[in-house]
Formats: structure tokens, C-alpha cells, sequence
């Protein structure tokens, strides 16, 4: 999710199914530093990256450098598919509460539900945890799709599925809400793992994962595997899940070469599109229009967002290419649904969508390769020398 005072709401929502699935792509994503000192054992590195996995072959990442974190341990922590979002299992307070926190690198608050709420099944009672601690400040997020508004605590949380010990955070607990909690999610909170320039109320609310990193010592790195295709938003039925794997990657994940883009700004995960192609057709646009008015990297958020330009560029030679005759206007706008004969599959009907990045040597660039079909999500990610 991000966050709504962006200009990312002037954007629209690609229709087609182009989702995630398979788990063959991975989003590994440094994090920001920030104004914290990290212990010595963490390797700071000027340049911040986001890191995309393909499905190439032969991968040797490298392990945790302070040995201290398993990795495997946290091998499909995740549940939830792409329709609505992914989340991971955390203990909060003393003595610990369960609950489940959606995983969003588009927004950089902790927040959890702290009073009853129709769509959710249970929320974090700060009143039963000795350990909770009010600041007696009040904070408000505003997301793309909800907002809420809640005051700043902090307490002790761990994560069954993350790594060993227990860290002091600063938790939002949420008393009213409003379009964020939605009919049939099964999480109760949000996980904000984007910089600090993005936490609320202001910057000094350390994020999450910068107080992990700092209590627990693991390396400055996640990466994110979301699996599934999560066709429908109304099947409850296999939940795809993933892995967030703190403090590195896990190679048992992936095989391949692996291609880091350079954080062009650090608030979201603001990287850099240099090229958009429908098949073979090179859109040709004038590359600030894929950046505008910014391009981010949103684990909370299930759809490609273009800008209307882009968009409507992408439709047209979509249209072009495709086999289908004719399209119902309504098709575009998520409106109508296309139908095919019945045992037919469509996805030869529609070209593939490649994004290219650019990559850390900043004068060539990697592609991600977007396949049609639902269950098909394949990121072939190949250097292209920029002419
Ligand atoms: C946590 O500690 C236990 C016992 O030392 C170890 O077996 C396990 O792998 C650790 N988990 C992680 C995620 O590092
Ligand atoms: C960066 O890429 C360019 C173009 O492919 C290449 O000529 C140059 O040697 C590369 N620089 C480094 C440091 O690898």
C-alpha cells in the first residue's frame, strides 16, 4: 500500500491478470539505515538496492555473513496469496498475543488493530500486556485504499517464523479505521518496511525492521518471495503464502543470476523504469513517463499501477498484438469480462510485458518478463546494454 498523499493514486490499474505466481520472482530489498547506528557486524553499504530473482539458472548467493540467522527457518513464514496481500505470524506483548501482520514495503508504520472491528476475528488488547507502554502520542496513515488513526505504543515482539529473540517496537494501535481492514483478509495489523522518511507521525518512529536489525544484529537486508496467483479474491481455499527471509536470502529459493536496481530516492523502494515492452513492441516512450511522477517497488499493493500514459499505451498495443478481434470497451476498464470457449486456454491471445530497470551499472539495464497467465508468472531477467 502506499501511501495516498503520493501521486501513485493518479495511476491506473492494469486489468489484465498479471499476477504474481509460482513463486519464480523474489524482491529481495535492502533497507535504509537511516540516522541509526547499526552494530559493526552490519555491512552498510552507501548505495541501497532492490534486488530481483529470476528463474534463470545457478545461483550462488551469498549467506549471512554473522552466521547467527537461519535462513531456511524462515522458508514460507508467509501466508495470503496476491489478491489480498501477504502475511506473516507475530507475538506481541507479555504475555504474547497472537496475530497476523500484512508484509508492505509501501509504507514504513507498525500497525495493529487494538479495538474490535467487523472484518477482523481478533485484535491486539494492549490493556493485557504488562509490557505495553503508550507514548501518549496519536498517529494517522492514510493508504491508497483505507486509513486509520490510532496512538503510538511500544512493546515486545517476536516471530515464530522470523528471527531468534524478542525487540522492543514501536507499535500504532489502531482504534478507528476506515476501508482498510476488508471482508474476508485474515490479518489484524500492517507490517511498514519502507524508510523512515515515510513513518508517521515523522521520521524519529523507528520502523520495524530497522529496530530488528539494530536489537537483533542480522544483516541490513530482507528479500520477499510471494507465491500464487490468487485468481480470485474470494476463494479462501490454498493460500499460495511465501517467505520473508530478514537478515538476507535464502538460495534454497532461487537459481539464477541476480540483478540489483539503485534506489533512486529512500522513502519507498523508488527505483527506475527504463523501458516498457508489449512482446516485441518497444512502447518508445519518453522514459519519464514510466517514472512519473514516481515508480515504487509495493509488496501491498496486488495490481500494476501505470500512469495513464502508460497505460494507455500498454492497452493499444496490447490491442495490436493480440489475437482476439475486438475488445468490449469495458474489458479495459474491469468492467466486462472477456470469455473464451470452454477447456481453452487463453493466455496465447495476449504478448507478455517486459519492465526493464536499470541496473547498478547504471549504463545497462535487466528486464522482468511478465507472462499472461494467472498461474504463469515467470521474471526472465536478462543485461541489455543501453545504446
Ligand atoms: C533459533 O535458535 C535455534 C536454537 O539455537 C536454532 O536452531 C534456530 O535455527 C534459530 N532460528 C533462526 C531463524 O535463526
Ligand atoms: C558497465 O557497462 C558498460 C556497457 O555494457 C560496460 O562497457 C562497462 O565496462 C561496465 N562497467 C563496469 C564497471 O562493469
Amino acid at each position: 500500500m502506499a501511501n495516498s498523499n503520493s501521486l501513485v493514486i493518479r495511476a491506473f490499474a492494469l486489468s489484465l491478470f498479471f499476477v504474481v505466481s509460482k513463486c519464480l520472482l523474489s524482491i529481495p530489498l535492502k533497507i535504509y539505515t537511516g540516522k541509526y547506528n547499526l552494530s559493526s557486524a552490519v555491512d552498510l553499504t552507501p548505495l541501497r538496492q532492490v534486488l530481483l530473482m529470476s528463474d534463470g539458472n545457478g545461483l550462488s548467493l551469498a549467506s549471512d555473513p554473522t552466521g547467527t540467522v537461519n535462513f531456511l527457518d524462515m522458508v514460507n513464514n508467509l501466508q495470503g496469496d496476491s489478491g489480498r496481500g501477504y502475511y506473516i505470524e507475530m507475538s506481541l506483548g507479555t504475555p504474547s498475543q497472537k496475530l497476523n501482520i500484512l508484509v508492505d514495503t509501501g509504507s514504513s508504520n507498525f500497525a495493529v488493530a487494538a479495538s474490535a472491528h467487523p472484518f477482523i476475528t481478533h485484535y491486539f488488547n494492549t490493556a493485557l500486556s504488562t509490557t505495553y507502554e503508550s507514548t501518549g502520542r496519536t498517529v494517522a496513515v492514510r493508504y491508497t485504499q483505507g486509513n486509520w488513526e490510532g496512538e503510538l505504543g511500544i512493546d515486545k515482539v517476536s516471530i515464530p517464523k522470523g528471527p531468534n529473540g524478542t525487540i522492543i517496537i514501536n507499535i500504532a494501535a489502531i482504534l478507528t479505521s476506515d476501508g482498510f481492514f476488508l471482508p474476508g483478509v485474515n490479518w489484524q495489523g500492517i507490517l511498514g518496511l519502507a524508510y523512515p522518511m515515510l513513518a508517521r507521525p515523522d521520521s524519529s518512529v523507528e520502523p520495524f525492521f530497522n529496530s530488528v536489525v539494530k536489537q537483533l544484529g542480522i544483516p541490513d537486508i530482507f528479500s520477499l518471495q510471494m507465491c500464487g496467483g490468487g485468481l480470485s479474491a474470494s476463494s479462501t481455499a490454498d493460500l499460495a503464502g511465501g517467505s520473508l527471509i530478514m537478515g538476507g536470502a535464502e538460495p534454497a529459493l532461487y537459481f539464477g543470476p541476480v540483478w540489483y536496481t539503485p534506489i533512486v530516492e529512500e522513502w519507498y523502494y523508488q527505483v527506475e523504469v527504463l523501458k516498457l515492452e508489449v512482446g516485441d513492441q518497444n512502447l518508445d516512450l519518453d522514459c519519464r513517463e514510466y517514472n512519473m511522477d514516481k515508480a515504487i517497488v509495493d509488496s501491498g499493493t496486488t495490481l500494476l499501477r501505470l500512469p495513464v500514459n502508460v497505460f494507455n499505451a500498454v492497452v493499444a498495443a496490447i490491442t495490436r498484438s493480440s489475437l482476439i478481434q475486438e475488445f468490449s470497451l469495458g474489458f479495459w476498464e474491469g468492467s466486462k469480462l472477456a470469455c473464451w470457449i470452454k477447456g481453452e486456454t487463453p493466455w496465447r491471445f495476449f504478448p507478455k510485458l517486459s519492465i526493464y530497470l536499470r541496473a547498478t551499472n547504471t549504463s545497462q539495464s535487466f528486464r522482468i518478463t511478465i507472462l499472461p497467465q494467472v498461474n504463469g508468472f515467470t521474471a526472465l531477467i536478462v543485461p541489455l546494454s543501453l545504446s
